[in-house]
């Protein structure tokens, strides 16, 4: 089963997530306006100012570490909205960072100190105090997960260094311009990457850290050299917990009153749990339906759910204190 397949299957049996049909026109609308108006393109996710500046190999390596370790920032301190003062935070030339960006910052900071953490060699085997170096915080909280974020490092590395001569590269030289094929490479050798579940006696694949491994490539390298892929809009959305709530705030996901009193009252949702599962499934669902209500409204736009899934994500990380209901709280290491 591909992650639409189960998307769609975790859409049609869900008790506690709904997506309400009607509203996707207009959030389609809405997203394709914005979208047009910010002339939304993989150059946006060039623009960052941490993302990499040079298209090159090393290149490869960082967005292979960052993709890695792209999960659980948010904070325990946090409501779930607004985010608390003393949570996890990275500087970077005098700038503070949270959430997805201070996990760049940091890796930037350490390769400006002349650690090549961004080198498999060198985090195969790097040493626990190395590690907490790398990810010290200018706050009391350190980085959520560290142990679990020790564990993935090293064994993306040992797995690069054992089958793919020490580098990403060959993972991506393997799959042939094929993102599908890049999809599988990743997920039979690298543990840590499967972000697979049982919902309703099935398997499910969600597949979050994957498929945007694949999606930051293709961003970074405009869909050429190593981000040239001729099956590029198979990627689904990135089910993590940001976007989910951006897309309750938009209108295309529900929650039951049961699942809502828990979010409210900051319950943890645990990991794989069906919950848990109900809400990522249908985001990618609802995302793909909002592709395919774009698709028809503007059939001349380049669209995809990568496209789609950034364009939310930087809004919702912009609108994050007006959000009505709080991110779903579960520690994960797949988002
Ligand atoms: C990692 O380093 C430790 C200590 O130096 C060593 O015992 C171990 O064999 C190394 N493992 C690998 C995979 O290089
Ligand atoms: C493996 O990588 C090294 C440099 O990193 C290179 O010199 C060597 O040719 C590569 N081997 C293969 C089989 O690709
Ligand atoms: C790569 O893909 C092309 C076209 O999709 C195909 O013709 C070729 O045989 C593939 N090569 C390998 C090594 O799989």
């Amino acid at each position: 089963m591909s992650v639409l397949e189960s998307a769609s299957f975790i859409a049609q049996n869900s008790k506690n997530v709904h997506i309400p049909i009607d509203n996707i026109d207009r959030a389609a609308r809405f997203t394709l306006d914005n979208m047009r108006a910010k002339e939304y393109s993989t150059h946006t996710w060039n623009e960052h100012a941490l993302q990499p500046k040079e298209k090159n190999t090393s290149t490869v390596d960082w967005i292979f570490l960052v993709d890695v370790l792209n999960f659980s920032f948010w904070s325990d301190l946090d409501d779930g909205c607004k985010e608390n003062s003393e949570r996890y935070t990275v500087k970077y030339k005098g700038t503070p960072y949270t959430g997805y960006w201070s996990l760049c910052a940091a890796i930037n900071r350490a390769l400006d100190d002349g650690i090549p953490i961004t080198s498999p060699t060198y985090y195969a085997n790097a040493s626990v105090q190395d590690l907490a170096d790398v990810f010290a915080s200018e706050t009391k909280e350190s980085i959520p997960l560290f142990k679990e974020r020790v564990a993935v490092i090293h064994e993306a590395g040992q797995v690069l260094l054992e089958k793919f001569n020490g580098s990403f590269v060959n993972c991506i030289r393997q799959a042939n311009f094929s993102a599908a094929a890049l999809l599988r490479i990743i997920v039979e050798n690298f543990p840590s990457f499967r972000d697979i579940h049982m919902y309703q006696g099935r398997e499910v694949y969600i597949l979050k850290r994957a498929q945007i491994l694949i999606a930051d490539i293709w961003a970074c390298f405009d869909g050429q050299s190593y981000g040239e892929f001729h099956d590029i809009d198979t990627i689904t959305m990135f089910a993590d917990y940001r976007v989910p709530q951006a897309l309750c705030y938009l209108g295309v996901l529900e929650y039951s009153q049961e699942l809502l009193e828990k979010l409210n009252k900051r319950q943890m949702i645990a990991s794989g749990s069906q919950d848990e599962i109900e809400i990522r499934g249908n985001s990618i669902w609802a995302v793909e339906l909002m592709i395919r209500r774009i698709k028809e409204i503007a059939p001349d736009q380049p669209i995809n759910a990568i496209l789609v899934d950034f364009y939310i994500w930087d809004t919702a990380k912009e609108i994050q204190e007006q959000m009505n209901i709080p991110i779903h709280r579960t520690r994960s290491i797949y988002y």
